[in-house]
C-alpha cells in the first residue's frame, strides 16, 4: 500500500510558524515522524508540500494511477479552494482530511472545509500524530475493516 502524504500552502513554515497551534516540529521532522509511523503499518509513503496551488493540484492529479490513498492538509486552501476539491473528486482515491491544529475551535472561517465530503474521516487537532491516523484510517479502509 502506497500513500502520497500532501502538506499545502505556509507549512513549510512548521517549527516557526504559532507553535500553540502547529506544535514545535519542522516539516522535515514532522514527514520523519509520519515515516516512522507508516513503516510500523508496513505502508510506503511519500511526502510532498508546496505553496503553489496549481501545483497542489497536479500532485493530486498525478498521484492517481502511482499511488493508493492520499493524505491530505491543504492549510489554508482548505477553507476555500474548490480546485482541490475538483481534483480530488476527479482522482478517485480515497483520502484522510488532517489538521494539526482542532481547526472546528477556532476561528469560524477555518470551520469550511471543501474536501471533507471527499474524504473517508478529519483528524484534527491531533497534531503530527493525526498523520499517523489518517494512515492507519486508509489501511483499515482499503483492507475493507
Ligand atoms: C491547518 C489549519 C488551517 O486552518 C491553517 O490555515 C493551516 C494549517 C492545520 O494543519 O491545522 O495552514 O491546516
Amino acid at each position: 500500500m502506497k500513500v502520497l502524504v500532501l502538506n499545502g500552502v505556509n507549512l513549510n513554515m512548521l517549527g516557526v510558524r504559532d507553535p500553540e497551534h502547529y506544535g514545535t516540529l519542522t516539516l522535515p521532522e514532522l514527514d520523519a515522524h509520519v515515516r516512522d509511523a507508516a513503516a510500523g503499518l508496513q505502508i510506503d509513503v511519500d511526502f510532498a508540500q508546496t505553496n503553489i496551488e496549481g501545483e497542489y493540484v497536479e500532485l493530486i492529479q498525478r498521484a492517481r494511477g502511482s499511488v493508493d490513498a492520499l493524505v491530505l492538509n491543504p492549510g489554508a486552501w482548505t477553507h476555500y479552494a474548490w480546485a482541490i476539491h475538483d481534483a480530488l473528486e476527479a482522482s478517485g482515491l480515497p483520502a484522510v482530511e488532517v489538521h494539526l491544529s482542532d481547526v472546528m475551535a477556532r476561528e469560524p472561517w477555518r470551520r469550511q472545509s471543501v474536501i471533507r465530503e471527499l474524504c473517508i474521516a478529519t483528524v484534527s487537532g491531533k497534531g503530527a500524530d493525526g498523520y499517523a491516523e489518517a494512515l492507519m484510517k486508509l489501511r483499515d479502509h482499503l483492507s475493507g475493516r
